[in-house]
């Protein structure tokens, strides 16, 4: 029964801990876009920023990371054998990387505060991709362990999952582009107002 609360409070982790993951990358893309903001409106932006991604590490993320890996060596404690598994091991290097990337967004959080970080909002949006496939190959190594599927069903799902990331990158560069593009006829519409009242 012990390895059931385990599992559940394991499963529970990873939902928190990657809801913080995710949302912390973001929070640094419109934190990286505020530098694009004119005085005063940059400075209140990039401060409110800074306040909920201290709050979200440390209230969410790193709380999420802590359940999992506790509840995780709840569970080898409690069936120690897993350990010999090979899907296992696999999983551990990936949660290895994933734990490098955490501690990373901590690093990012604290240069951005202090202003030594200079990212763009881009470069932010590719490095939120990383969880996502750590996500990805750990979850399915978990569910198939060392029986991963190389059928078709698993090839259309792959597909799947590639189509996913490539549309949703596709709007957001569709979504940029018409943010520029309504930012320069105002600019022109701004133009020309002056002209007009000169
Ligand atoms: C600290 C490192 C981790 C260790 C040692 C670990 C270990 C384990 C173990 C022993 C199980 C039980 C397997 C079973 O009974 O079938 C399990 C289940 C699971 N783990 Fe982890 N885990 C770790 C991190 C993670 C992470 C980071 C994720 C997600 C990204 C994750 C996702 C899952 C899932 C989805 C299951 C349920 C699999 C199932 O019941 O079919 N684990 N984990």
């Amino acid at each position: 029964m012990a390895y059931y609360w385990f599992k559940a409070f394991h499963l529970i982790g990873v939902v928190v801990w990657f809801a913080g993951l995710f949302y912390m990358v973001r929070l640094f893309v419109y934190h990286a876009e505020a530098a694009q903001e004119p005085e005063p409106a940059q400075t209140i932006l990039k401060n409110q920023y800074e306040i909920m991604e201290k709050r979200l590490y440390n209230i969410i993320t790193t709380p999420g990371m802590v359940v999992t890996v506790v509840m995780a060596i709840g569970l080898l404690t409690t069936e120690p054998e897993v350990l010999k598994d090979g899907w296992l091991q696999i999983k551990l290097a990936f949660v290895a990387a994933l734990l490098v990337y955490h501690f990373y967004c901590g690093r990012i959080m604290r240069r951005l505060a202090t202003g030594q970080c200079n990212w763009s909002g881009q470069q932010f949006r590719a490095l939120n991709e990383a969880p996502t496939l750590l996500l990805v190959a750990i979850v399915l190594l978990a569910v198939f362990k060392n029986n991963l599927p190389t059928d078709i069903t698993a090839w259309g799902m792959i597909g799947m999952v590639f189509v996913m990331a490539v549309t949703i990158h596709l709007y957001a560069k569709k979504r940029k582009r018409d943010k520029e593009i309504l930012a320069a006829s105002q600019a022109k519409d701004d133009e020309l107002t002056e002209q007009l009242s000169t």
